[in-house]
């Protein structure tokens, strides 16, 4: 399976902090945003990902990211033109998806809990689409998700003015190949957009259409607003200090996941000067041997 992380966008809402900066470079906390995204991919075993930028941003991430070969991996890179929508990703990505299956993740989006590899993993490579759902206070803000109790989704609806569930669909996407016909095939929405949620809807009339649950326990953030970016850095700098864990390192990701041994991290872990991110990596590969 393959993945792009979508990292484009305007970002007006944190303006003027992104009038001169891609908002998925932005620190959350100790690294940069789109560190959490593409670390969820390397969990879900995705290691070929395609990056969507803005023509201005690309070569930043380029920048931070390179070739993706010091992880194990392959990175590429594409753009897009003008932010009209997140369909999009799969008319930009159509060669890089090639006759594979895809996840597409939003390069704004947090996850973060126990269990959350797993399921994502149960998930990869579906017949059909997967979304997820988290529960959340402020359904009306996202795409919402209805669906019985054996997880068939009954309705899908954008910003609904009044909720069928309290469910909303955070930003990731699993989907077989279809995905790219049906991308192509969506028309804009009454605010210009190409919707995911079209594409979403076409799998839904398919009748292949799953949805993976969010328990509790896992946490989803977005990081669009001012606020919403001050507690995503406020929540990983909690954890990472009470339990001197890293979220989102991808890195240790791709250790943990073996695409790379002990001594590439190490390699790795001179880049990050005096930050401390470096140390943690040599920590990370060094066994502790009970006394
Ligand atoms: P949004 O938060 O919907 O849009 P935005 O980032 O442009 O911000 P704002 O609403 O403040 O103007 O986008 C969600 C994510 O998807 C974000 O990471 C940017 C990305 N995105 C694209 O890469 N291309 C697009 O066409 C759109 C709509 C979003």
């Amino acid at each position: 399976m393959k993945g792009i992380i979508l990292a484009g966008g305007s970002g007006t809402r944190l303006h003027p902090i992104t009038l001169a900066m891609s908002k998925q470079l932005l620190p959350v906390y100790d690294k940069p945003m789109i560190y959490y995204p593409l670390s969820v991919l390397l969990l879900a075993d995705i290691r070929e990902v395609l990056i969507i930028s803005t023509p201005e941003d690309l070569p930043h991430f380029e920048k931070l990211l390179g070739d993706g070969k010091n992880l194990g991996c392959q990175f590429s890179y594409a753009e897009q033109a003008v932010p009209n929508g997140l369909a999009q990703a799969f008319v930009i990505g159509e060669q890089f998806i090639g006759d594979d299956s895809v996840a597409l993740i939003l390069g704004d989006n947090i996850f973060y809990g126990s269990g959350f590899g797993q399921l994502i993993r149960e998930h990869i490579d579906p017949d059909g689409a997967v979304v997820f759902a988290s529960q959340v206070h402020d359904p009306e803000r996202y795409g919402v998700v209805e669906f019985d109790a054996k997880r068939n989704v009954l309705s899908i609806e954008e910003k609904p003015v009044k909720p069928k569930s309290n469910f909303a669909v955070p930003g990731l996407y699993f989907y077989d190949n279809q995905v790219i016909q049906i991308a192509k095939e969506v028309e804009p929405s009454a605010r210009g957009e190409y919707e995911i949620t079209s594409v979403n809807n076409e799998y839904l009339k398919r009748k292949q259409l799953k949805v993976g649950l969010f328990n509790r326990g896992i946490a989803w953030l977005d990081t669009g607003t001012f606020a919403s970016l001050n507690e995503a850095s406020t929540f990983v700098r909690v954890i990472e200090e009470r339990q001197g864990t890293k979220i989102g390192c991808i890195e240790e990701v791709a250790y943990y996941r073996n695409f790379i041994e002990r001594d590439q991290v190490l390699a790795l872990a001179d880049r990050y000067g005096k930050s401390g991110y470096g140390d943690y990596l040599k920590k990370i590969v060094t066994p502790v041997i009970p006394a």
